[in-house]
C-alpha cells in the first residue's frame, strides 16, 4: 500500500513539475502539503537536501541501464530490485569485481549519485563503466530504483 500510494503521488507531482505553466505553480504549492506525509511513509531517512528525483522519469531513464541490468535478472550488471538499503556487492549469484565486493558500500541516494556519476572514481577498478552525467536524471533513476523494493508475497507493485 505505501508503495502504491507513494508512487502516484510521486507520479503526478513531478510530471507537473516538469511541464507545468508558471499560472499553475501556485496550485502545484498546494500539492506540497502531501509531501511531510511522505517523507514520513519512506522506508528509510531521506535528507531533506538530496536533491528530489522524479521516479516515473527515472522510470524512462533506467532504459539506458538494460542493456547490463535489469529489475528482477543479473545480466551484465546485477540485478537491481531492492538495490537501495543493500551492501554494494551482495547479490549472491552475481561475480562482481573484487573491487566492489570489497568495496564496503552501502547503496543509498548519495553513494548511488557518487556512483552513476563516476563508478571508477567511486570504485576503482569496478566493472561498470556507465556515466550519467545530468545530476536531475541521476536522482530520477534513484527515485525509480528506491521504489523497486523486495516486495512481501503480497504483490507489491511490480515495474510499470
Ligand atoms: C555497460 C554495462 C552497464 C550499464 C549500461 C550499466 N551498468 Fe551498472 N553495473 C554494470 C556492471 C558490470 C556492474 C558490476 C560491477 C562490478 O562488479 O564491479 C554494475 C553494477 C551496478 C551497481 C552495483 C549493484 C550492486 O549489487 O552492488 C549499481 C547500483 C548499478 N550498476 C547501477 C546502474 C544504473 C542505475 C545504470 C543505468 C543508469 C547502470 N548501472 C548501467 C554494468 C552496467
Amino acid at each position: 500500500m505505501r508503495t502504491v500510494s507513494g508512487f502516484s503521488t510521486t507520479a503526478s507531482r513531478c510530471q507537473g513539475s516538469v511541464t507545468l505553466p508558471r499560472a499553475l505553480l501556485a496550485l502545484a504549492g498546494s500539492m506540497l502539503v502531501g509531501l511531510p506525509a511522505m517523507a514520513q511513509t519512506a522506508a528509510a531517512p531521506l535528507p531533506l537536501a538530496v536533491r528530489s528525483g522524479c521516479a516515473a522519469r527515472g522510470a524512462a531513464l533506467y532504459q539506458g541501464c538494460t542493456g547490463c541490468h535489469s529489475l528482477d535478472e543479473n545480466d551484465l550488471g546485477p540485478r537491481h530490485r531492492g538495490v537501495v538499503g543493500r551492501r554494494a556487492g551482495t547479490v549472491g549469484d552475481f561475480r562482481y569485481s573484487e573491487a566492489l565486493r570489497l568495496s564496503g558500500l552501502i547503496w543509498d541516494e548519495a553513494t548511488l549519485d557518487r556512483w552513476l556519476t563516476d563508478p571508477q572514481a567511486l570504485v576503482p577498478g569496478t566493472r561498470m563503466y556507465y556515466t550519467v552525467r545530468d545530476a536531475q536524471a541521476r536522482a530520477d533513476i534513484i527515485a525509480f530504483l528506491r521504489q523497486q523494493v523486495v516486495s512481501p508475497a503480497r504483490g507489491a507493485s511490480g515495474p510499470g
